[in-house]
């Protein structure tokens, strides 16, 4: 499928004059990343993440259709888009600049969104200054919004696999790693010559058959920073450009892609560890290696993965962590080993994250639509 594949050409104004549409979007976690990216949202690299379940974002978006009269209001104007935006039920301002810039970069797309009046009300089922990405699940429940009013609007039936791709290429254009988060269980982004119809332009779900060591994989999100990334994925992302080991690094993460494509069918975990580990290593080392260089990574964070290391050593566990772009370490661990897995947590972990939190979280099964009207 092409870019131009994704334009909506025909829709009927009249057939819908107000209504909203609710998504429950989960977050996911990569386990080979995404990191450098060229214009519009095109991945440097193909990444694979496990969609998660317990951190979700949940969006109503309101809709209205504009009265003519107000649709002849002064050229500058006419140009925005109307939206009001609400986050735990508060009115943030703050929050607008950056759905404008996502609303701009999709209304080629979606050329209905200046017709109508939006109220946008979100939620996250974890902290918002977790330090957990939000944008993944933020802008994924927002693309699947949209799309609920493309379908009401377009008037043809429209094939649920086409509605998770358009949605899957529109969250892309608000976040790189949201397009991750429309299905489940496992999400493979980039173009790769071994995963079938995979796009740089959405998601797709990994085409093989998965190992059952992998069935119910567990994901504890140990919370060690919850303050504000110091540095932004977006300009994380920009400091790969001419970067002295950008180009190796787009070749180890797709190497990566086509050694953990086989680890997920065969089930080696002692493989899974190792590619997971060094993957998550690897993306902090890129960012100690730009220009400039910084560390997101916090003393805590090298203490977690310290004992981490030890007790893989001391039990044969095949416990392992992945770090996002942040201090925060995420525990993955099969579901065989969660009881030990949660005792060594409990007992040697938490004392190392902020006010001891810390989230449960699991592999899921991708978003789900809770009203339309
Ligand atoms: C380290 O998707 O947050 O989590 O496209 O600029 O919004 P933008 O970046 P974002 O980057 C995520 C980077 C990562 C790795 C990953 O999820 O693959």
């Amino acid at each position: 499928m092409t870019e131009t594949d994704f334009i909506l050409k025909n829709y009927d104004l009249n057939s819908i004059k107000s209504g909203n549409a609710t998504w429950k979007t989960p977050s996911n976690i990569a386990l080979v990343k995404y990191w450098g990216k060229q214009e519009p949202q095109i991945p440097e690299n193909t990444s694979i993440s496990f969609t998660l379940d317990a951190c979700f974002t949940l969006t109503t978006l309101e809709y209205k259709l504009k009265e003519r009269h107000s649709e002849l209001v002064s050229e500058s104007n006419h140009s925005d888009f109307n939206f009001e935006v609400y986050f735990e039920g508060e009115k943030k301002d703050d929050f607008k600049p950056k759905i404008a810039t996502f609303f701009k970069r999709i209304e080629h797309y979606v050329p209905f969104l200046k017709d109508f009046d939006f109220v946008i009300e979100s939620r996250n089922s974890f902290p918002h200054s977790s330090g957990i990405a939000s944008s993944a699940s933020g802008m994924s429940a927002l693309a699947l919004c949209v799309m609920s009013i493309e379908r009401s609007l377009s008037g043809v039936e429209m094939t649920d696999e086409y509605f998770n791709k358009k949605a899957s290429f529109l969250a892309r254009l608000g976040s790189g790693s949201a397009c991750r988060s429309i299905e489940g269980d496992i999400i493979v982004w980039g173009e790769h010559s071994e995963i079938k119809e995979s796009s740089d332009l959405f998601g797709v779900k990994f085409p093989f058959k998965v190992h059952k060591n992998f069935k119910n994989y567990h994901d504890t999100i140990l919370l060690v920073d919850e303050g504000e990334k110091q540095v932004s994925s977006t300009v994380g992302h920009k400091l790969m450009h001419g970067h002295p080991f950008a180009q190796q690094r787009f070749k180890q993460a797709n190497e990566n892609i086509s050694k953990i494509s086989e680890i997920l069918k065969n089930g080696d975990l002692k493989e899974f560890v190792a590619i997971v580990e060094s993957e998550a290593l690897s993306l902090h080392a890129m960012m100690m290696t730009s220009n400039p260089y910084f560390i997101l990574m916090k003393p805590n964070t090298l203490k977690i993965i310290n004992k981490i290391w030890a007790f893989r050593a001391e039990t044969n566990s095949n416990i392992c962590f992945t770090l996002d772009a942040g201090a925060n370490v995420h525990i993955l661990f099969p579901e065989n080993e969660k009881e030990a897995v949660n005792n060594f947590i409990i007992k040697e972990l938490v004392q190392y994250c902020q006010e001891n939190h810390y989230i449960c979280d699991r592999i899921g099964f991708g978003a789900k639509r809770l009203s339309n009207s």
